[in-house]
């Protein structure tokens, strides 16, 4: 596995290639689990050189959220990504990636409205503009991305088209710990009380996702049983429909950890 730490690096990794290979992306924040271990899975089996990237952006934490406090564990990654067979890892630093003097950002509209956009006004514009900034540095075939952010999938989705980047971009499904909780690197900030309290989303989207199939509402369902967390915080229960793909979705706080987490409903609304 071959490190890149700047731009350059990484393209004359990318320029080494023979032409027509294909290339896998998998972009992430790091502090790699098991779902980022599936997304590398599935670049490896169809790709033929697969690129991970790590890099904490700033440009989508929004003041007072948890950049300071993201999980980092540089040395863990790279043993992680060479292990899953990645062949270029690239870890740029934030002067790399938004050098002074950076002015251009890139705003999906109408999708980044409500749930998380609502949720973290310009969150959207800094994963847009990141993504952007990876794809047009390591020109991808494929990029892959976890459902449990599924309207961060649905906004690259919607950035691919509308500028016509021609990379297919690959959602695959979330993975969860054996209670359910969809894994996420900020899972390991939670108190043991808070870990347990966090098994009531799962459960609260299961039990409005079964509701939703006998025809009664999946968010009132959904809502009862989170409201009665005590320890968790609950933000909002949502159902919303992404390329067709129609999700129940909630956010909830268990302490200073912003949990998020869907199931996708057949049919109708
Ligand atoms: O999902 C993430 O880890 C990030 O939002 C991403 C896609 C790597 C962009 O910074």
């Amino acid at each position: 596995m071959r490190i890149a730490r700047t731009i350059n690096a990484l393209r004359e990794l990318r320029e080494g290639l023979p032409s027509g290979f294909e290339v896998g992306l998998v972009p992430t924040m790091g502090a790699l689990h098991a779902g980022h271990i599936a997304l590398l899975e599935a670049a490896r089996n169809e790709c033929d050189t697969v690129v991970a990237s790590i890099f904490v952006n700033p440009a989508q934490f929004g003041p007072g959220e948890d950049y300071d406090a993201y999980p980092r564990d540089e040395t863990d990654d790279i043993r992680t990504a060479e292990e899953e067979g990645v062949d270029f890892l690239f870890i740029p630093t934030v002067e790399e990636m938004y050098p002074k003097g950076f002015q251009t950002w890139v705003e999906v509209e109408g999708l980044t409205q409500g749930l998380e956009g609502a949720a973290r006004p310009g969150h959207f514009r800094g994963v847009a503009t990141a993504c952007l900034k990876l794809f047009n540095i390591v020109r991808p075939r494929r990029a892959y991305f976890g459902q449990k952010d599924a309207q961060q999938a649905a906004v690259v989705e919607q950035l691919v088209r509308d500028l016509d980047l021609g990379i297919e971009i690959r959602i695959l499904p979330t993975i969860r710990d054996e209670d359910g909780l969809a894994l996420s690197s900020r899972n390991v900030l939670l108190s043991p009380e808070e870990r347990a309290a966090a098994a009531a989303l799962p459960r609260g989207l299961l039990a409005g996702q079964e509701a939703h199939e006998h025809g009664k509402d999946p968010v009132a369902t959904a809502r009862e049983i989170l409201s009665s967390e005590p320890v968790l915080e609950l933000e909002y229960v949502e159902t919303a429909r992404f390329d067709g793909r129609f999700h129940l979705l909630a956010a909830a706080r268990a302490g200073r950890v912003r949990l998020i987490d869907n199931v996708l409903l057949e049919g109708d609304p």
